[in-house]
């Protein structure tokens, strides 16, 4: 089993990567809890693949088991999921010294961190992330949060878990779809700062160094998120991507998921970049690559409806909004500028 040490002001925590670990998970978990209450947090897809399964790991060690399941898809992420969550757990008497776990992708991580990050003030979670995506980026890092009807992860708080635990054999069930959702934030990751990750993608054959790959990435954000834990500094740029993307999940009303917009928005972020002359150019190479798992390089969105959106991001202070740009494959940097020049400069 692989393990990484996220080291934050709130707490210091491993991720723990492994093939076939479901078997382990009530012992891993009880290495950093005493047998309680647990409350598992699922969607309805993950809850017909693993819950049972995950349930009986948990019990087994002398935890308690209830869950929790709601509709999988990011139109979940909202308030009343995140209410109905805090109801159950009230209803069920939860305390403070009790556990959520966050069995799925990263909109099960997402709502129920938030729940766990607000439930009597907090209470421990753990996350056992079943996606690419929520392995490499969401379970880690301790954002939470749900969407409101004015954008995407507007309301929400910095809640680390406790630990997280991923068996990398449930990422077998991914569709090819929901899997390209995770290598869009890999690649983006590699044009951060990672030129060995971006070529290996790019080149196509991951699938026997996908483990590694999946570690390199946790390092990545163990790194800068152990530097920045709060997203003032270096931790905005692995937002690179997300500025536009979130104005297009939001344009689509959360029928594009947020890999398949991530990948247009690094698009955006490179053609960008190029037109105001701050970098060599990369776009071409972003697309190619991301094209080889059949992600989206652009939309039928046109620029002002994106900008509008982009608008409304947490990106934004006051008057000027904080853009990721790429440099180069390897290194981006913050680019912020006044709101009223983003018309001028950007390139869709
Ligand atoms: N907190 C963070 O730092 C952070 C970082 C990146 C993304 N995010 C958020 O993560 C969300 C996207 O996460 P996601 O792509 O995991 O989406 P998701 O949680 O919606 O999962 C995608 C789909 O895959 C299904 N699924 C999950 N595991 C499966 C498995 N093992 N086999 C088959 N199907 C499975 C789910 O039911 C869902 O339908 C967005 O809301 C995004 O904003 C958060
Ligand atoms: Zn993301």
């Amino acid at each position: 089993m692989i393990s990484i040490g996220v080291d934050t002001k709130q707490r210091a925590y491993d991720v723990l990567i492994g093939s076939g670990s479901v078997k382990d998970f009530g012992r891993l978990i009880s290495e950093v809890k005493k047998p309680c209450k647990v409350m598992i947090v699922t969607d309805d897809i993950v809850n017909g693949l693993y819950a049972d399964k995950v349930t009986e790991a948990i019990e087994k060690s002398g935890f308690t088991v209830s869950r929790f399941v709601f509709e999988n898809g990011e139109r979940s992420k909202n308030i009343t999921t995140y209410a109905n969550i805090l109801e159950r757990l009230a209803q069920e008497h939860f305390t403070r010294t009790d556990l959520i776990v966050a069995l799925g992708g990263g909109v099960v991580g997402d709502v129920s961190g938030f729940a766990a990050a607000t439930y009597l003030r907090g209470i421990d979670f753990v996350q056992l992330p079943t996606t690419l995506l929520a392995v490499v980026d969401s379970s880690v890092g301790g954002k939470t949060g749900i969407d409101l009807i004015a954008g995407k992860n507007l309301a929400g708080a910095f809640w680390q878990p406790v630990r997280v635990i991923c068996d990398t054999d449930f990422l077998s069930t991914l569709p090819d779809e929901r899997k390209a959702d995770g290598i869009a934030e890999i690649i983006k990751y590699g044009v951060i700062c990672s030129k060995p990750l971006f070529d290996i993608f790019a080149s196509g054959r991951f699938e026997e160094k996908l483990d590694e790959c999946i570690a390199e990435c946790v390092k990545i954000k163990s790194d800068v998120v152990s530097r920045d834990e709060f997203d003032t500094g270096e931790r905005r740029l692995l937002n690179l991507g997300h500025t536009f993307g979130h104005a297009i999940e939001k344009a689509s009303g959360m029928t594009i998921t947020h890999g398949y917009a991530v990948a247009i928005g690094t698009v955006i972020a490179a053609k960008t970049a190029e037109n105001i002359g701050i970098s060599c150019p990369c776009s071409q190479d972003i697309i190619d690559a991301l094209k080889k798992y059949g992600l989206p390089v652009s939309c039928d969105y046109n620029k002002e409806t994106i900008i509008n959106y982009a608008l409304t991001d947490k990106k934004r202070t006051g008057v000027d909004i904080a853009l990721i740009l790429p440099e180069k494959i390897g290194k981006c940097i913050i680019y912020p500028i006044p709101i009223e020049k983003l018309n001028d400069i950007v390139k869709l």
